[in-house]
């Protein structure tokens, strides 16, 4: 190279770095459009500032040479790793090129994906994931399963200190799913991302069972039955766009705040059309997301998990340009009772919420734990026990809202006062019970209405009885339980004002190494 000028050597990297930039070459990345699917850095370029991403690591290149593998080799190693810029704060992304080798994972691969993991935990970003491979690269045997295990580790690490988001945008088998479900939220491209421990044919040799990659892997199952993802894209431009909205609400580590936005949305703003969202009679069906969107800036709700266990809400919005995290008992699907599902989803949800500093408003309108064998065998004792152990661990401001119904012990579950809540309000018709009027009646008055001439009359008037005495939220707020009762049109202001009250809290508890989490 001595011989060489400046201007040669200069010449030299554009060369390789343009040969980096071409991954698996044209006819592979024709390919990779044939199928439907952007590349590794049209993927980065549509989630990042424009001309923000700065590439590392584009030099990589394996030293495998098992099966002639020194023969395929490409610089880069089929993941293409770096930093930029979302709405201008950092981010670092990694995201596989199925191009090269089918974005298959092998010692030097994985080494960038860790390096940017690492980077992203030092200085405080969150980390996003686009996975498109077939695997651990085979040629490179132990070394690529050593490569999964720390990436598993640091993903481990990482939990809870920075945002981590992953993509599904291909293929992603095996042990490599691992890696995804270890972080915060997974996004789903329909038709294009496939996610599965083992593939159909594994499942037709082991069970006999006939089953398409779709029903086991698909957005589609992922979203809705399994739970396994959080966000389902029509196409890879609207990932890209969740993933956007994702970062919008949080920080970019645990010791920040979430960013503030100026909604221009005054939190005095009174929304009387309130009154009518939410019926009196306790189990009249309505929507929440409806008094979210009026409680909410601008209406702006972005919903997290909208597809499974829909009879509990998550999501984040703002409140006079404040983010925070809302779970909703959602009133029209299963009359918004709790099981093992909502439990588990609203657990997860909030614990993301206090790792990341988002204060937490709960919307609750719940009847109870959903009764049946199925649940009782499935574990709802422990998996229920996860939304009592998610809201008493979490310090940050948590405010509860009661528009209706809250029995017993999912009265409890939904953030009462007694499980931390910082601020409890409720709506006039709030009912604040063991359990529902008519149930109680029918237990504490059994003997006098069994007793009695005309049966139905006697068990009409001790439930009316009940509903006088106890279905009101005045009896908790006499005992301090609920802190103000207020007109519904006031919900926006008195949230607001829960969360100026709230913005200094301290919640120290005593050092420990962690919590033994149910389930
Ligand atoms: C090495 C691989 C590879 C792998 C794909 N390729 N997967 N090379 N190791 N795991 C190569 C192919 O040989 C091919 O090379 C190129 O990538 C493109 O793959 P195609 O098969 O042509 O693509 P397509 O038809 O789209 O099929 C994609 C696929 C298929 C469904 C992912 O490639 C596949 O089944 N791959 C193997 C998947 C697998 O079993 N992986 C191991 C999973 S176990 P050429 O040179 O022909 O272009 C695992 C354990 C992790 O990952 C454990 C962690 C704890």
């Amino acid at each position: 190279m001595a011989d060489r000028t400046i201007d040669q050597l200069c010449e030299d990297l554009l060369a390789r770095r343009e040969k980096s930039s071409q991954g698996g070459g044209e006819k592979s990345i024709a390919k990779q459009h044939e199928k439907g699917k952007l590349t590794a850095r049209e993927r980065i370029a549509k989630i990042l500032d424009p001309g923000s991403f700065v590439e590392i690591d584009e030099f990589v290149e394996h030293r495998c040479s098992n099966f002639g593998m020194e023969k395929t080799v490409f610089p880069g190693d089929g993941v293409v790793t770096g930093y930029g810029t979302v709405e201008g704060k950092t981010v670092y992304i990694y995201s596989q090129d199925f191009t090269v080798i089918g974005g298959s994972l092998g010692e030097a691969h994985a080494k960038k994906i860790c390096k940017i993991l690492d980077l992203a935990v030092q200085n405080g970003s969150p980390c996003v994931g686009i996975n498109d491979s077939g695997g651990a690269r085979i040629q490179e045997a132990v070394d690529a399963l050593s490569g999964y295990g720390g990436i598993f580790f640091r993903n481990v690490k990482a939990s809870g200190v920075i945002p981590q988001l992953s993509v599904i945008a291909g293929p992603c088998a095996g042990g490599a799913v691992y890696s995804p479900a270890l972080t915060d939220f997974v996004y789903m491209i329909d038709k294009v991302g496939i996610m599965h421990i083992t593939g159909p044919q594994v499942i037709k040799a082991v069970t006999g069972e006939d089953v398409t990659s779709e029903q086991i892997g698909g957005a589609s199952a992922h979203n809705t039955t399994s739970g396994v993802a959080h966000f389902f894209a029509a196409n890879e431009d609207e990932c890209y766009g969740q993933i956007r909205r994702t970062l919008s609400f949080l920080p970019g580590n645990n010791l920040e705040e979430p960013p503030f936005r100026d909604t221009g949305d005054d939190p005095g703003r009174a929304d009387i059309s309130l009154r009518e969202i939410v019926p009196t009679k306790p189990n009249k069906a309505y929507d929440v997301r409806d008094v979210i969107t009026r409680v909410a800036d601008n209406a702006d709700f972005f919903e997290v998990q909208p597809l499974h266990a829909p009879n509990i809400v998550t999501g984040f919005a703002r409140i006079g340009g404040h983010a925070i995290g809302i779970i909703a008992n959602q009133a029209k699907i299963m009359a918004g009772c709790l099981d093992i599902d909502a439990s588990c989803k609203a657990a997860r949800f909030i614990r993301i919420c206090d790792s990341f500093n988002v204060p937490i408003v709960t919307f609750e309108d719940v009847p109870g734990y959903l009764p049946g064998l199925n649940q009782e065998m499935g574990g709802i004792i422990k998996h229920g026990a996860k939304l009592l152990y998610a809201y008493s661990e979490a310090t940050v401001p948590k405010i509860t809202v009661v528009l209706r119904k809250a029995y017993g012990g999912s009265y409890l579950g939904m953030c009462s006062k007694d499980l931390g809540a910082d601020v409890v309000l409720a709506w006039p018709q709030a009912e604040i019970a063991v359990m529902g009027a008519e149930g109680a009646a029918n237990i504490i008055f059994r003997k006098e209405i069994e007793a009695s001439e005309n049966k139905e009359e006697t068990r009409s008037e001790k439930i009316e009885e009940y509903r006088e005495a106890f279905a009101n939220p005045y009896v908790a707020a006499a005992r301090g339980y609920v802190d103000r009762v207020i007109l519904p049109e006031e919900t926006r202001t008195a949230v607001y004002q829960s969360l100026v009250l709230t913005a200094g809290k301290r919640d120290v508890r005593p050092r420990r190494k962690h919590g033994v989490m149910p389930g």
